[in-house]
């Protein structure tokens, strides 16, 4: 992360400073006569976000909107930091403070976030680099404790990462040097990773993922990511799931292009959002025990490709009618899913760029989720969603869906009918579960194609920060 975030107790001379208040009152002390007359006459005007330019330092005021509810407040005070990175950057800031009078840590942290996810950038591509000014984030004098103040860095991090994963493109990012991005990481946040090769692959008979891999000249992979706290609160393994297609052509049942296959790099965001995910929490030593599994492969149409009609062993046994290469997702996952009974988890989440169907139904503003875990667990993930904004819809798993993926030569087809998409690809995934489970399907968020806010634009790495803050609050 190009972005340096510290805890201070001191202003330094001049700093340009981000202020969070309810009402102009608190910045009496703050500002001259003069200053403050115009912020009362600014507020008046109905503004929100008013800037003071003392030319040697900025001040920005962030006039905060109580809505119903904390979470309604804090997003849209994440849009307006977001807002302000405009001016700090046109105005060549490299640091900026935060300080708040409102006395909840909740506004600072939505502030922190707000600047520092809308300041991402990805230029690795570009001759000329034009980098934002701001590379520093200071936060003065606030209530955090150490461990909180850990989590806030390395969850961005690892949003960071996250998004620059799916940025990469295939040229760069196939399936070997997803798995070596993932060892490489390691190493900074304290994690344990096995990369399982084709070989061991081929040995353990995964029938899925092999058979996506096939038209592919690259081998595939699966990674195993653990990382264990020795003061764990549970003892059974959390499993993270992640699709790591690292390019969905659609194989012989080839995406029409050029409007459907560009973007499909993006098709190892449920691989990006377990590693980022991953990664914040052992690098903020959360008391956890978690495992990550990562299939991955691109999904080509080589020579020795998988066809319509193939029929495909499964890793546990059952038997698959392939009737849409294009529906490989479900595919690898599903080995990757019934992999996973062997740890006994307590709890298995899966992340997924699943369906267009789960796109077309919730667009950008929500995740598709499907489930057979308690209502207990569900809601906390629930919540989860709204605090953070990566807010989840669920959808049903009744059993008449499951007639739609009823093969007339195979245990189940991989493809439903014209209908309920993301619902038949979530009942497929269900015969490869023996344990509370739960699927997010983040197709219509994990990649936007316009700037949304401080999601940026292309990769956003939704679903880490969901899932950082329902595993810290595990
Ligand atoms: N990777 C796609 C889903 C996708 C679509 C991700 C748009 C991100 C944005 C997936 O592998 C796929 O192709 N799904 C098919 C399934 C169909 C053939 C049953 C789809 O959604 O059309
Ligand atoms: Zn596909
Ligand atoms: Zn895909």
């Amino acid at each position: 992360m190009n972005l340096n975030i510290s805890f201070v107790n001191e202003f330094k001379d001049k700093q340009s400073t981000v202020y969070l208040v309810k009402e102009s009152d608190s910045l009496k002390n703050e500002l001259t006569k003069q200053e403050f007359n115009y912020l009362n006459s600014q507020i008046e005007n109905k503004q929100k976000l008013i800037n003071v330019n003392r030319f040697d330092q900025q001040l920005y005021i962030l006039l905060i909107e109580e809505k119903p509810e904390l979470y309604q407040t804090v997003e849209k005070l994440r849009i307006q930091a977001n807002n302000l990175l405009k001016s700090i950057n046109q105005a060549s800031l490299k640091s900026i403070s935060i300080s708040n009078f409102t006395n909840d840590n909740n506004h600072t942290k939505a502030c922190i976030d707000g600047l520092a996810l809308g300041n991402y950038q990805f230029l690795k591509y570009f001759s000329k680099k034009e980098n934002n000014s701001l590379t520093e984030i200071q936060i003065l004098t606030s209530e955090f404790t150490e461990k909180e103040k850990t989590l806030i860095v390395s969850t961005l991090e690892g949003v960071y990462w996250a998004r620059d994963l799916v940025n990469e493109p295939y040229s760069y990012l196939n399936a070997i040097k997803l798995s070596e991005e993932i060892q490489e990481k390691s190493k900074i946040a304290g994690y344990n990773v096995e990369v399982i090769d084709k070989k061991q692959i081929e040995a353990l008979k995964m029938g899925g993922l092999l058979a996506v891999n096939k038209g592919s000249i690259d081998p595939p992979t699966f990674t195993i990511i653990s990382y264990k706290h020795p003061e764990a609160t549970n003892t059974k393994p959390v499993i993270l799931v992640g699709k790591g297609v690292v390019f969905d052509t659609g194989g012989l049942s080839l995406k029409p292009t050029p409007n459907s296959m560009d973007i499909m790099k993006v098709d190892m965001g449920g691989a990006a959002v377990v590693a980022g995910a991953i990664y914040s929490l052992a690098k903020a030593k959360v008391k956890i025990n978690i495992i990550g599994l990562i299939p991955a492969t691109d999904n080509r149409p080589g020579l020795n490709a998988y066809a319509p009609g193939d029929v495909v062993k499964m890793y546990n046994g059952k038997t698959v009618e392939v009737l849409n290469t294009d529906a490989e997702g479900r595919m690898i996952l599903a080995d990757a899913l019934s992999y996973a009974e062997k740890y006994n988890p307590e709890l298995v989440i899966d992340l997924a760029t699943l369906t267009g169907a789960a796109m077309r139904a919730v667009g950008k503003e929500a995740i598709a989720a499907m489930r057979t875990c308690s209502d207990k667990i569900f809601n906390q993930l629930k919540d989860s969603g709204f605090s953070t904004y990566e807010r989840l819809v669920e959808f049903p798993l009744w059993e008449e869906y499951g007639e739609l993926i009823k093969s007339d030569i195979a245990d189940m087809k991989n493809l439903g009918g014209a209908d309920a998409g993301a619902i038949t690809a979530g009942k497929f995934l269900e015969h490869f579960t023996n344990y509370p489970w739960v699927h997010l399907d983040i197709a219509g968020t994990a990649h936007v194609p316009a700037p949304d806010s401080y999601r940026g634009k292309n990769g956003t790495g939704s679903g880490v920060r969901l899932l950082v803050d329902f595993l810290s609050k595990y």
